[in-house]
């Protein structure tokens, strides 16, 4: 039985590679064996506990305010040790974090096959994002199998000399999580969440994470949110505040005395889910919410100046609105003042993926290593213009 090393290490990359694991464990025909290389903690462990993952092991790596340097030198010393001990016949990774790009070039440096999932997405701007746009690219090059979500994604790497008998078109595996995760009634929330929901008035969902924006960009976006909140006094920002320092600090320092803002600790995915659910706004610098957000219907502000994710913007659910903060505002201000715009924006529509991304996977591996005649088929999305 041939062995798949699966790693992941971040909150979103757990997500998002949650139904490939319980996929390939429920079919049985590979020895796979999982590595948490521990880049985030309390994030990651929330969503081992949401899809309960089995954990083989756990590099543990993460410290406060860590350097991408720390990160990138201990997941490949960890990572070398670990491919020594379970000789696998190929690694899987996810998406564009250190924690892939090192345990990629771990799986390289000893010669043994990597299968990027979610391989492809361009903004074509080396420091936008920053460090993900270069981890995506070299974790690409190092590919040997390369599962492109859309066929954007799949056009970039062609384009970029992949040969098409390396790539196939999936769906991304988050709508797969989403759609497994978003049905039924709402769980129990937080008190916070709770209490902000129970207000009258329009609710906005807040996350902001992103490394480029650290400084001046995300100073201007907690300014946005703040001047929404004194033209929108009746709306509630309920903001599930990442666990990084240099974030919380920048937006406590501004948003702390706003009424109109609810801090709360990350959620665990199926509150997330239910809360994204529950509002009528998601304002975001987030890859994973930009995806989730179309398939429920849900108008996305993108507070970033590029996106590697076009396809929620031709579906005309998301839009690009930058880090100045008067562009926010009023972005914000005119969603939540104007019916005929936000009518525009809140249409559930499925660029991202159909919910199968992971059962293509599965059958893509075991038509590699010869466990299955018939090729995977690949994912084709409804629009015509986003195949
Ligand atoms: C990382 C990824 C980013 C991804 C994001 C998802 C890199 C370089 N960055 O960014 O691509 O979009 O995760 O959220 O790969 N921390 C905790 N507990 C946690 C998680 C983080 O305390 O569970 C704190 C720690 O102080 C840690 C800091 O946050 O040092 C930064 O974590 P890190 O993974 O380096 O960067 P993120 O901004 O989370
Ligand atoms: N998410 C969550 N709880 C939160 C915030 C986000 O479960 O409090 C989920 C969200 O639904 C999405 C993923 O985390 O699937 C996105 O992670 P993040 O924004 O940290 O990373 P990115 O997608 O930008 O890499």
């Amino acid at each position: 039985m041939p062995t798949l090393l699966v790693s992941f290490g971040t909150r979103p990359e757990a997500i998002k590679m949650a139904p490939v694991v319980l996929e390939l464990h429920r079919r049985g025909l590979f020895r796979v064996v999982t590595c948490l290389t521990g880049q985030h903690r309390e994030m990651l462990d929330q969503v081992i506990t949401a899809f309960a993952l089995p954990v083989d092991h756990d590099l543990n790596v993460m410290r406060e305010a860590q350097s991408l340097t720390h990160i990138t030198t201990a997941v490949l010393q960890g990572f070398e040790r670990l491919l020594e001990a379970e000789s696998p016949d190929m690694v899987l990774v996810h998406g564009d974090t250190t924690t892939t790009f090192a345990t990629a070039l771990a799986a390289f440096y000893r010669q043994i096959p990597v299968a990027h999932v979610e391989a492809g997405l361009r903004t074509d701007t080396l420091y936008n994002p920053y460090p993900e746009e270069a981890n995506r690219r070299l974790t690409d090059r190092l590919a040997e199998i390369l599962w492109a979500p859309t066929g954007a994604a799949r056009d970039a790497l062609l384009a970029e000399g992949v040969a098409p008998e390396n790539i196939l078109v999936t769906g991304n595996t988050v709508i797969d999580a989403l759609l497994a995760t978003a049905g039924g009634s709402a769980p129990a929330f937080d008190s916070r969440v709770d209490e902000a929901l129970s207000r009258p008035g329009p609710k906005v969902l807040v996350t902001v994470h992103r490394r480029e924006s650290w400084g001046v960009p995300m100073q201007s976006i907690a300014r946005a949110i703040k001047h929404a909140c004194a033209d929108l006094p009746q709306a509630t920002f309920v903001f599930p505040i990442h666990l990084n320092p240099v974030v919380r600090e920048t937006f406590r320092g501004i948003l702390g005395e706003v009424p109109g803002v609810v801090f709360t600790e990350p959620l665990p995915y199926q509150p997330f889910v239910h809360l994204m659910k529950a509002v009528d706004l998601i304002i975001t610098d987030s890859g994973g919410i930009q995806e989730e957000g179309p398939t429920l219907g849900k108008p996305v502000l993108v507070m970033r100046d590029t996106t590697e994710r076009p396809e929620g913007i031709s579906a005309g659910t998301a839009r690009l609105v930058g880090t100045d903060s008067e562009t926010i505002r009023r972005a914000i201000v005119e969603l939540l003042t104007d019916e005929t715009v936000y009518r525009s924006m809140a249409t559930a529509i499925n660029p991202y993926g159909d919910g199968h991304a992971s059962k293509r996977i599965a059958d893509h591996l075991e038509h590699h290593f010869g466990l299955r005649d018939l090729p995977a088929e690949a994912f084709v999305p409804e629009m015509p213009e986003l195949r």
